[in-house]
């Protein structure tokens, strides 16, 4: 029996391109996969968010926190880590990279016996290389192709969203 889970990290409030969002993009993309393939879910949550709701002053408190390599504090995941084979790991594109909170998530967990499946949304610059960031970071078993989709694409067109979540998964395998 293997075991699938989905990880994200996803921001709601002003986004770009899609304006004021109750869900995520990336949060939206990380539960189709989930209950397609029935997996876990877990979210990347600050122990104390203080991003800004507004676009542009999270981009400023974002790039500050890339240029410092910061690790947030995030909260725990309360799943056994160890019991998955294939981890789905999604996040936006801040600056071509992941926000700092996705490495705060990845340091904290061996990744030697895990399948990494990135999966990342963004307004233009595509995966930016987030795949072999991931792969460095996490140094897993085996990173598998990844998804990259504009964020208004998974936010506002959910059943082209939904149809090119199958032929990825389908294409990797599952
Ligand atoms: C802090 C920040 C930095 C961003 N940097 C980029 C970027 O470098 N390239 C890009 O294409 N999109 C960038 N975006 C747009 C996001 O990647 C895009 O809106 C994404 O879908 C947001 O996902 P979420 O709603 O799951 O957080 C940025 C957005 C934010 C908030």
């Amino acid at each position: 029996m293997t075991k699938n889970l989905v990880v994200y990290f996803s921001k709601d409030g002003e986004q770009y391109g899609v304006g004021e969002i109750t869900e995520g993009n990336t949060a939206v993309l990380a539960k189709i996969i989930a209950a397609k393939l029935k997996a876990d879910l877990f979210e990347i949550k600050l122990k104390n968010d203080t991003y800004p709701k507004g676009y542009e002053p999270l981009t400023k408190v974002a790039l500050s926190e890339k240029k410092a390599k910061a690790r947030p504090e995030i909260e725990e995941m309360a799943a056994d880590f160890a019991q998955y084979d294939t981890v789905f790991l999604g996040c936006p594109n801040w600056w071509a990279d992941m926000p700092m909170a996705v490495y705060s998530f990845i340091e904290k967990y061996d990744w030697s016996d895990k399948r990494i499946a990135p999966f990342v949304t963004h307004e233009g610059s595509g995966m930016s290389g987030i795949d072999t960031k991931i792969a460095a970071a996490a140094n897993p078993k085996e990173v598998l192709n990844g998804l990259e989709m504009y964020g208004h694409i998974a936010q506002n067109q959910r059943e082209e969203a939904t149809q090119r979540v199958d032929v990825w998964l389908k294409k990797s395998g599952f």
